[in-house]
């Protein structure tokens, strides 16, 4: 009998990460579930813990090779928004984002990139953002962590590529989850601002990004692709139109 291939997750608990678990898990994956809270769904093990912490991604690391003994796909999805003119983000604010957005994704990347690189296999896929490809105001912290995060999938995919490792990043538009509910909260923008944005006139929904990361994370479906930044946003970092021109196209 051979065993099912095994998925990690991180930031599984809600959100996309929830939903990329359950597409994974339907899928045929063994999945990993890890957040700083306990996730609502089971998969096949969950781990609490912190992506910044390397203690706590060494721990994860180890307790999944002794549980299954392989990992074929690493999705970082686990991240923090933060809304703050650049001028008043303070360091503790900046380190913290780029902490858990990149540091995170870089430690985990390490850890089960060796496993992989070991197995000569393997397929990462980083949750990255819109905000990753460009400017957007009040996010300089989240977004300077975001480019990083293309920066990192672009080098670790040039080193690792050769030795059966894929890596590549998935650029949600706006997805409606607990996150842009806080982010609407403290940031004043509603919900016509962005679909206003977006040729295809909504947001993204969970399900958009969980199918592209299960495009990315399976070789027979993606098995050459490697380094890419793939926007999942209706259209919006394609169109330089101004509004009133996109908005008279619906
Ligand atoms: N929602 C959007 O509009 C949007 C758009 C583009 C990109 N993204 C990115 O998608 C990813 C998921 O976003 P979401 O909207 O589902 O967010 P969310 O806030 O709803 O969920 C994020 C999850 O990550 C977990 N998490 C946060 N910090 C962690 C840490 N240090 N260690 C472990 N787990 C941690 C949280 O507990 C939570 O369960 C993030 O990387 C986010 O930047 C979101």
């Amino acid at each position: 009998m051979t065993t099912p291939p095994v998925a990690v997750i991180t930031g599984a608990a809600q959100g996309i990460g929830r939903e990329v678990a359950r597409v994974l898990a339907a899928r045929g994956y063994a999945t990993v579930l890890t957040d700083l809270q306990e996730p609502a769904e089971t998969g096949a093990l969950t781990v609490l813990g912190d992506v910044s912490d390397p203690d706590s991604v060494a721990s994860l690391a180890s307790q999944v090779r002794s549980t299954f003994g392989r990992v074929d796909v690493l999705v970082n999805n686990a991240g923090v928004s933060l809304l703050r003119p650049a001028e008043e983000t303070t360091a503790e604010q900046w380190r913290r984002v780029i902490d858990v957005n990149l540091t995170g994704p870089f430690l985990l990347c390490q850890e089960f990139g060796r496993d992989m690189l070991a197995a000569g296999s393997g397929s990462i896929v980083n949750i990255a953002s819109i905000a990753g490809l460009q400017g957007v105001s009040d996010r300089a912290a989240y977004n300077a962590s975001k480019h990083g995060l293309i920066g990192l999938t672009r080098t670790l995919a040039a080193e690792w590529g050769g030795r059966g490792v894929r890596v590549n990043a998935v650029c949600p538009g706006w997805v409606k989850t607990e996150m842009d509910v806080a982010d609407q909260a403290s940031g004043g923008y509603t919900d016509d601002d962005i679909t206003g944005q977006v040729p295809m006139g909504r947001f993204a929904a969970p399900g958009d990004i969980a199918s592209a990361v299960a495009f990315l994370a399976d070789s027979g479906m993606s098995g050459f692709i490697n380094g890419v930044a793939l926007p999942v946003d209706g259209g919006w970092t394609a169109d330089g139109s101004w509004t009133s021109l996109r908005l008279r196209k619906r």
